[in-house]
């Protein structure tokens, strides 16, 4: 079992102006601040500044949804970790199914993305889960396996964050069984040396199915795609029973 990670991935959501007013609100509908969870939120990199001086001293945390493995360079349309670092950012989403399928991203580009992260000091959430076809396919395990295993190519696994996407279940409202989850989550825990790496469920994560979901040994926390847009939503969310 790793640490309890509730985060939003915001995705290309959210001007400024509309961070700063589900922050207001979220801030009040959070329950007492419970220490035992992060909450984390992965906003656009044109909301981190102002969202980083609104959270400052807070507890919320700040992420990312990608990095570059280069410090500067000529690399067009990417950010890289001092860029975000100076912003307040520690945590950063790699490997997202979105990135894999719409923007070429690889194992290969994940890993190098992963520990250009680490080495900047801040924590990687890398996104693995199999299609639907490779599912139907009895595939899961092996693709997963796969990800987990180029992806993790020389990493530190002592600030590492995993979350178990199935792509058929991103915004699509087919949440995984909870107990299905569970034991993938609990295949690629055994592909890891380090056990208390937090693991994370994510797609289609809602106020309605959190609490089972985090009912589940095996599942440290979740990646809340669509659902982490609204903040009475988020807050039900991370404040589960
Ligand atoms: P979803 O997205 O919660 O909208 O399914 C999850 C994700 O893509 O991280």
């Amino acid at each position: 079992m790793g640490k309890i990670i509730i985060a939003g991935n915001w995705k290309m959501h959210k001007t400024q102006a509309e961070a700063l007013e589900f922050l207001h609100v979220l801030k009040s509908s959070l329950e007492e601040a419970n220490e035992a969870r992060e909450v984390v939120l992965c906003a656009p990199f044109t909301a981190l500044g102002i969202m980083s001086k609104s959270l400052h001293g807070g507890l919320i945390r700040l992420g990312a949804q990608n990095i570059h493995w280069k410090e500067n360079g000529a690399y067009t349309g990417e950010i890289s970790g001092p860029m975000l670092t100076e912003l307040g950012v520690e945590y950063v989403v790699v490997g997202h199914s979105e990135r894999r399928q719409y923007f070429g991203e690889t194992d290969e580009t994940a890993n190098y993305r992963v520990i250009a992260a680490q080495s900047h000091g801040l924590t990687p959430i890398l996104c693995v889960g199999e299609t639907k076809s490779q599912r139907d396919a009895g595939e899961t395990e092996t693709v997963i396996i796969n990800q987990i295993k180029r992806g993790l190519v020389d990493v530190d696994q002592n600030n590492l964050v995993i979350a178990y996407e199935p792509i058929w279940a991103i915004g699509t409202g087919d949440t995984c069984e909870a107990s299905e989850a569970n034991r993938v989550i609990g295949v690629i825990r055994e592909q890891l040396s380090n056990q208390e790496v937090t693991i994370q469920y994510g797609g289609s994560v809602k106020a309605n199915n959190i609490d089972e979901i985090m009912a589940q040994p095996e599942i440290d926390g979740a990646l809340v795609g669509g659902a982490s847009l609204d903040p009475v939503g988020f807050a039900r969310i991370v404040n589960y029973h």
